[in-house]
């Protein structure tokens, strides 16, 4: 039976393999890895485990990596080609855990749900008021997508079928489907800033889209703009938006992804009330989650008898 490490507990599933699965509660170090995985055939990996060349070159016998997640940006991808071990990921099983945290995102922005709640539990609310507590409308509104793969055109399809929002999105190829399917229009990355009235990033982290959104981009946007992020935490620069949000620039900002995460308690954009950090849970439903670790052994599985995975990277 083959050895597969499991660098994290994972929901239960179907699988072949002589499983061992570290149990720490938390991301394990290196060097913790490397005394469970030296001699293992198969790891799962998740998006806090650091799968560099240094690490990889200390398992001679792995054959396949099956990250539980969509990202794989902490895995030297290079190397495990160069290697002949095989990457998979989980797509489509978190697409709509993922469109709908980014919707909760973008709902809870635009209502500001997250400051007036503990109006309640706090005692502050004295009573309703006609101009309280005042939010902006979505519906008609113009949703920006950066980087329009499966999550997001889901995104769109919430946004038109739930709320009438017109769709502007950016992507290194047009998508005629997704235009005619959703009245989407693809338009050039600063022209989706300046017009959008919600900008939400789901492009991959790559070396193109590291600091994507600095400075310059964000005084791009309309002073009342929403921008979500549920991707990866370094395609925004942090410490330009702390910046612009100090400069009153943006009605608010939900993020599910920081640079670094956690966010350490002193970072200047948790005390910015109209932020909103969720603790990276997109893809964080008991469905998901659970087809996201059988998928993992899905494919194991299928590498193991020498035949395509489904979900390779
Ligand atoms: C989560 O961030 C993922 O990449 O699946």
């Amino acid at each position: 039976m083959k050895k597969v490490v499991s660098t994290r507990q994972l929901p239960k599933s179907n699988q072949p393999f002589q499983l061992e699965t570290l149990e720490f509660g938390r991301a394990p170090t290196q060097q913790e890895i490397l005394k469970v995985a030296r001699d293992a055939w198969g790891l799962v990996t998740t998006l806090e485990d650091k799968m560099n060349q240094q690490l990889l070159e200390q398992l001679p016998n792995l054959k396949a990596i099956a990250q539980f997640a969509v990202g794989t940006n902490n895995i030297d991808l290079d190397f495990c080609r160069a290697h002949k071990i095989i990457v998979t990921n989980t797509p489509d099983v978190l697409t709509e855990a993922t469109a709908e945290l980014t919707f909760a995102l973008m709902l809870n922005c635009a209502r500001q749900i997250h400051r007036a709640a503990p109006d309640v539990s706090k005692g502050k609310w004295i009573g309703w008021e006609p101009m309280g507590h005042l939010g902006i409308a979505l519906k008609n509104k113009k949703l920006g997508i950066i980087g329009a793969g499966r999550i997001g055109q889901r995104i769109a399809e919430m946004a038109r079928g739930a709320f009438d929002m017109q769709i502007l999105y950016h992507n290194r190829k047009a998508n005629l489907h997704f235009e005619k399917k959703n009245q989407a229009k693809l338009i050039g990355f600063e022209q989706l800033l300046t017009e959008s009235d919600v900008v939400v990033l789901m492009t991959p982290l790559t070396p193109e889209t590291r600091s994507l959104i600095n400075q310059k981009q964000l005084l791009m946007m309309k002073k009342d703009a929403i921008l979500i992020n549920t991707s990866r935490g370094e395609i925004i620069n942090q410490a330009d938006l702390i910046e612009v949000l100090k400069a009153d620039h943006l009605f608010a900002v939900g993020l599910d992804v920081t640079t670094p995460e956690p966010l350490p308690l002193n970072s200047p954009l948790n005390s910015v009330e109209r932020v909103l950090i969720t603790p990276h849970i997109g893809s964080a439903t008991r469905e998901a989650r659970a087809q996201m670790a059988q998928l993992c052994f899905d494919n194991l599985k299928l590498i193991s008898e020498n035949k395509a995975p489904l979900t390779s990277v």
